[in-house]
């Protein structure tokens, strides 16, 4: 008697998985690693992993180790609510979970490599990430078009404009920008960039990171591989799709761990780094530019996983949603390490 309710749930729930409008649950996602032509960016900084060319030191300065790191986000131009969950529940997700349990692999296993970076105290990067305050500037203050130095007065101003503070001790400052907005060296050099403020633009010292939404000006560069450069068109491989069904967007969350890895690693840009030259230096994500798996490297990104509406990923986060992030360098196994390493 009591078994009949139970098996007549298990009917329900087999019929919920095989219609055609469910696809959040994955009994056993398919593991695969295309090969795709590579991204088309020149200055790109990737060195697919090899660990005797890399001279990742430590420079002496601090790193993000208070906990937890407060993000201020600065959300600029137009931007769907749904865009912004997306992005929101990515952040959320690095911090080790506290409620419901999230399935292997998953974000905060993926931070889990940027905590094993220290300062000389022998302080780690700290594991919780918060999103203690965001900012709509809707108005485009600064214009449509940014610049390297016009990005640090939106900061500015978000920071003038009550209850967006000026966090010292903990606050980071994450500056995005909407599908319309362009900035300088967008495309043509960078998909994204942290650094910090100028006391004389912003009045303090604050790391900041800032990623915009290529997914009008050049997704095959900066939303890469869920868009791929179109001289391969026409019977070669195609784009992979993008787990939360936007190009744009779903480019955008790679590009954000790789920022905020380095800017948790290096924040000042006097801590961890590879060169010897400060201006341009190769940092804890693009150690592992454009490898998202095991056998990765030489036109692969790596092993990943494709759910059953052929969507890939690599790791879960909070809220069923999955991710596609790069690998981050890790100073313990001197490679690329990512939590859904296949051994
Ligand atoms: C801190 O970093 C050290 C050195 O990488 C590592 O051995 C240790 O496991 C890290 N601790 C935490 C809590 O992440």
């Amino acid at each position: 008697m009591l078994l009949l309710p139970v098996i007549f749930s298990l009917i329900t729930f087999r019929v919920a998985l095989a219609s055609p409008t469910e696809q959040t649950l994955d009994l056993r996602p398919e593991y695969f690693n295309p090969k795709l032509p590579p991204r088309a960016l020149s200055s790109s900084k990737r060195f697919e992993g090899s660990s005797d060319l890399v001279n990742l030191r430590y420079h002496m300065g601090p790193v993000l180790s208070s906990s937890p790191i407060n993000a201020y986000i600065i959300w600029y131009g137009r931007w769907a609510p749904q865009q912004q969950h997306i992005i929101k529940d990515f952040l959320l997700s690095i911090s080790p979970s506290s409620g419901a349990a999230v399935a292997n692999p998953t974000v905060a296993g993926w931070w889990k490599t940027v905590s094993l970076y220290t300062d000389q105290t022998g302080a780690n990067v700290t594991r919780s990430v918060l999103i203690a305050g965001e900012y709509s500037d809707k108005r485009y203050s600064q214009g449509a078009h940014l610049t390297r130095l016009s990005v640090q007065q939106v900061i500015a101003n978000a920071v003038k404009s009550a209850p967006f503070p000026v966090d010292h001790k903990n606050g980071i400052y994450l500056i995005l920008t909407s599908v319309d907005v362009t900035m300088q060296d967008f495309c043509r050099a960078v998909c994204g960039f942290h650094y910090f403020t100028f006391p004389s633009l912003v009045g303090y010292t604050l790391p900041y990171a800032w990623v915009g939404n290529s997914g009008r000006q050049c997704p095959e560069v900066c939303a890469y591989p869920f868009a791929i450069p179109g001289y391969m068109a026409g019977g070669g491989p195609s784009a992979l799709n993008p787990p939360n069904g936007d190009v744009g967007v779903d480019g955008m969350i790679s590009v954000i761990g790789h920022e905020l890895a380095e800017l948790s690693s290096n924040p000042l840009i006097n801590a961890w780094y590879a060169g010897e030259d400060p201006t341009a230096p190769t940092e804890i994500g693009d150690l592992c530019e454009g490898l998202y798996g095991t056998g990765g490297g030489g036109g692969y990104i790596g092993q990943v996983m494709r759910d059953n509406g052929g969507r890939s990923f690599n790791m879960y986060g909070r809220n069923g949603r999955r991710y596609l992030v790069q690998w981050i360098w890790s100073p313990s196994l001197k490679a690329c390490a990512g939590p859904n390493a296949l051994d």
